[in-house]
Parts: structure tokens; sequence; C-alpha cells
């Protein structure tokens, strides 16, 4: 059974037919995506700035995280839902785009970079939480995420007028 015939499927299943083919359904789920982005986006990229010592230099990158995190995470969880709702509802568009493949191995990226940050820099950060300049590490971590999710941003963007 290939991919491309399991998202056939999927997206025949009569609750997912309902989302792509109901007056209000797409819009509604996709509304809530896109509101949920405005949820973690902006936290996220507050922390990314704090990261690359260019923003709240005053306070701790711990107090900053702590602040901002659960915005990031609930905006996150928020995303991944109403994204697999929308991915149900039109799999095979999102299977045949470069632009959801693209957003996808993005996705990816952003989590590793998440997870490389946490296993290394930030296992230490009380030696330089206070600083207002930050570890090359850190800021590597955060620069890359600032670029990383602006494309995460700019794929759904162009797989939704694609
Ligand atoms: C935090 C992660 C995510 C971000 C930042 C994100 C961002 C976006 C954005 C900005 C749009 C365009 C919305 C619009 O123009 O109205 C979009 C659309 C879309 N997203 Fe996501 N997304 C995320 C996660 C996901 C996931 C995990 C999936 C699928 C499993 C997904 C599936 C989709 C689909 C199918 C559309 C296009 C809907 C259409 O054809 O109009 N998204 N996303």
């Amino acid at each position: 059974m290939s991919v491309l015939s399991v998202c056939e499927w999927l997206q025949s299943v009569p609750w997912a037919y309902g989302i792509k083919h109901s007056t209000w359904e797409f819009p509604v789920v996709e509304s809530v995506h896109s509101l949920a982005l405005s949820v973690m986006l902006w936290p996220a990229a507050i922390l990314d700035l704090r990261l690359l010592g260019l923003t709240m230099q005053r306070r701790s990158v711990s107090q900053v995280a702590a602040q901002f995190l659960p915005w990031v995470w609930t905006g996150f969880t928020v995303m991944i839902l109403t994204g697999a709702l929308l991915f149900c509802s039109e799999a095979v568009k999102c299977y045949n785009s470069p632009f959801f493949r693209t957003k996808v191995v993005l996705l990816g990226a952003a989590g590793l970079n998440a997870l490389l940050f946490h296993q290394t820099v930030f296992k230490k950060v009380a030696e330089w939480d206070e600083n207002a300049t930050t570890p090359w590490r850190a800021k590597l971590a955060g620069a890359s995420s600032l670029i990383i999710w602006i494309g995460v941003v700019a794929m759904g963007r162009a797989l939704a007028y694609a």
C-alpha cells in the first residue's frame, strides 16, 4: 500500500471529507490554526531574541523561558491538532505539495534544534543565565529557531494558496 493510497483513503473518510466539503468547517479549523500561530510565534520570537541577547537583557534567560514557553506550547499543541485535521481533509494535496513536504522537514528541524539546545548549552544555563550576552551556541539556537519558524509559516501560507 503506497503513501498516496493511504492519503486517498484518509481524505475519503466521512469526517475528513466533511471538513473539506462543509461550508464552514474547513474555514473554522484553518482560522483556529492561524490564530494559534499568533499565540505561539511571538512568545517563541521573544525567547529567540533573548537567546540572541537582543531583548529583555535585564531578565534572566530562564525567567524569560518560564514566562513565554507555556504560550509557545499551548499554541503549538493547537497548531498540531488543527494541522492534523486540515491534513486529513486534504491529504492528497498535501502529499503532492513541495510546500507541505518542506514544512514537515522544517518542523522536524525545529524539534531537533530545540532538543540540541536543551541537551547542550541550556544544561549549563546557570553559568550564563543573568548575562546580557549569551554563549554562541545559545545565539545559534535562537537564530536557527527564528529562521526555521519563519520558513514553517511561509510554507503554510504557500500551501494555502497553492
Ligand atoms: C507549529 C506548527 C505549524 C505552523 C506554524 C503552521 C503554519 C501554517 C500557516 C501559517 C498556514 C496558512 C494558514 C492560512 O493561510 O490561512 C497553515 C496551513 C496549513 N497547515 Fe499548518 N502549521 C503548523 C503545523 C501544521 C501541521 C503539524 C500540519 C499537518 C499535520 C499542518 C497542516 C496544514 C495544512 C494542511 C494547511 C493548509 C490549509 C489550506 O489548504 O488552506 N500544519 N499552516
